[in-house]
Parts: structure tokens; sequence; C-alpha cells
């Protein structure tokens, strides 16, 4: 048993068009492919809020910054469609590059402010390329609910904000970022890991955990941020991009912990760049569930 596949905007929108018929509440779920349980998770939140799911698989030529990168980026069609369908998935949507951006297309849809610094300032042309697409799959889908892990946590602004300027009739959801049990965020780039970088990987997201648990504590975020800084370096990563603490709601800059904040992370390890965020919790929900920090488990709506 797999999920039907539709390659053309024109399949798509005849679905669409009969689930409409039936009065359903149809949601979308945009993905590069090489599904892993942090896909699988958005898949399942959508099922409970939608009738209908439409899973996008589209390795989108705009957004990487380099030719070997995409090159590089595994694609596992069949596979990725094994995992959809006894999940309950009802359509996979998996255009190719002539099908997404035919001869003459010329639009770029920019969102300022949000992409700026953070992931915007190391991967030039990058936000660019996702709002374009994520523009793109909204309208192409028609849906009512889209899916967006807070793994990518500027990207799911980047598109809020986008949907919102642009009328995008659509409701965007997040959803927390699932780890491995170590607490290391899934992506599809740990398979790049080797053995040795493996067992590092997850030291990104210990010294995200504790800096977060420092900042709750009082102690000043400039001093956190360097420890953690260091922490990251000497675990065996070879650079840090940035590290920086923003609003939660907004990304804004931020020194102090007077409202909701996330702290976010750029590393290499080795050839691979992870990122990571985390939210700081106020001293209050500290204090209100003891001990909650020091568990890590499978999302971090649970940790
Ligand atoms: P991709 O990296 O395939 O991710 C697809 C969706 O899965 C994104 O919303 C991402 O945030 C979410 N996701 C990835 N890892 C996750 C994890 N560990 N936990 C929870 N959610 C996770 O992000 C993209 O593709 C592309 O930029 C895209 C939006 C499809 C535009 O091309």
């Amino acid at each position: 048993m797999s999920v039907p596949i539709v390659r053309t905007v024109a399949e798509l929108r005849a679905n669409v068009a009969d689930w409409r018929r039936e009065g359903s509440r149809i949601a979308v779920i945009p993905t590069m492919g090489a599904l892993h349980e942090g896909h699988l998770s958005l898949v399942r939140a959508a099922l409970e809020k939608a009738d209908r799911v439409i899973v996008t698989l589209f390795v989108n030529p705009k957004q990487f910054n380099n030719a070997g990168d995409l090159a590089a980026y595994p694609r596992t069609e069949e596979a990725d469609a094994g995992k959809l369908a006894p999940l309950g998935a009802h359509l996979l949507y998996a255009p190719d590059v002539h099908e997404m951006y035919p001869n003459g297309f010329a639009t770029t849809v920019t969102v300022s402010g949000v992409s700026d610094g953070l992931c915007g300032a190391f991967r030039r042309g990058h936000f660019d390329g996702v709002a374009t697409v994520v523009a793109k799959l909204l309208l192409q889908t028609g849906a009512d609910l889209a899916f967006f892990g807070e793994k990518d946590f500027q990207q799911l602004h980047i598109v809020r904000r986008m949907a919102k300027d642009l009328d995008i009739p659509i409701d965007i959801v997040p959803c927390p970022t699932v780890r491995e049990l170590d607490g290391l965020a899934l992506s599809s780039r740990n398979v790049r890991l080797s053995p040795r970088e493996r067992e590092v990987a997850p030291k990104l997201a210990s010294a995200l955990f504790n800096a977060a648990e420092r900042i709750a504590g009082g102690v000043p975020v400039d001093e956190v941020l360097a420890g953690a800084w260091s922490a990251i370096i000497e675990a065996g990563y070879s650079r840090v991009e940035y590290l920086e603490m923003r609003a939660d709601e907004d990304l804004a800059p931020m020194h102090e912990l007077d409202r909701p904040a996330r702290l976010l992370v750029a590393a290499w390890l080795g050839e691979t760049r992870l990122i990571d965020n985390v939210k700081v919790l106020s001293r209050t929900s500290i204090d209100n569930a003891p001990g909650e920090r020091t568990k890590l488990s499978v999302t971090d709506a649970t940790i």
C-alpha cells in the first residue's frame, strides 16, 4: 500500500476540488523529503486537525546556497511514500523542477525583517528561495492549514509573515521539535554525520538547554552565551556561526529575559551544518515544573 502521488498542479487541484465538494478541511505539510519522525509528527498533527492531508516533496533548488549541497541532498521518494501510507496521509505532491519553475519563471518572494540575521546572514538568498516556494505550495494546494516545525524557527516566522502579508487564507500551525533520546534534533542532514560526529552532535542541544536554564535562573545573558559557545567548540564542533537569544514572538534581538525568548544556534560539525533552538522558560514556569529541564524525551513539548 502506498499513498497516491501527483506531479502536476492540475492533478493536485483536481483532488483538492473533489475534497472541497465533500466539505473537507485540508492541510498541507511542505517537505523536501527524506522523511523522518520530525516530518511524520507534522503529518500526525495535521491528521488530527484536518480531514485531508497533503504532503509535498520538492527539493527546492532556489533555497540551496551551493550546487554540492543540492546534489548531496538525500532523495528517497519511494521510501517516503511508504512511510506516509500507514499514517493515513491522503496525497503526496511531488512536482519536478520544471513544473514548479517553468521556463520564464521570474518572481521572487522576499520577506524582510525576520529574514535578517541568524541563518539569513549566513545563507544568502536561502530564505528568498524558501518564501518563494512555500508561497507557491500554499497557493497551489489552497489548503486551510499548513504545518511547520519549530526546528526551523526562523523559517516558521518567515512563512507566517509571508502568508499574512500576501493575504493567503491559511493557518500556519507550529509543531514542536522532535529529538533523538540523547537530545539531537532530527534532521535529514544527520545521516551525513560520521559515527564519531554522531556522538558529539547532541552536545549542541545540551549546551542550549543548559544555557536556557542558566538564563532563566538569572545569570547574565552575555555571560551564559559566551560559556555555551565555548562548550560547543570544546565538545568537538568546528565552528559556531551564531548563538543568540531572540524574542519568541517576533525574533527581535534580546539581551535580558524580559519576555518569552528562544536561544538559536547554527554550528558546523565537520562538513555538516546543524541548527537548533530552545525556548527559554521564565523562572516561574521552571519553579512550577521541578526537574523538567533535565529530562530529554521525544519532543520539546514534553521537555
Ligand atoms: P524540510 O527540511 O524537509 O522540513 C520540512 C518540515 O519539517 C519543516 O516545517 C521543518 O521545520 C520540519 N522538521 C524538520 N525537522 C524537524 C524536527 N526534528 N522536528 C519537527 N519538525 C521538523 O524545511 C524545509 O524542508 C523546506 O525549507 C521547505 C519548508 C519544505 C521549503 O522548501
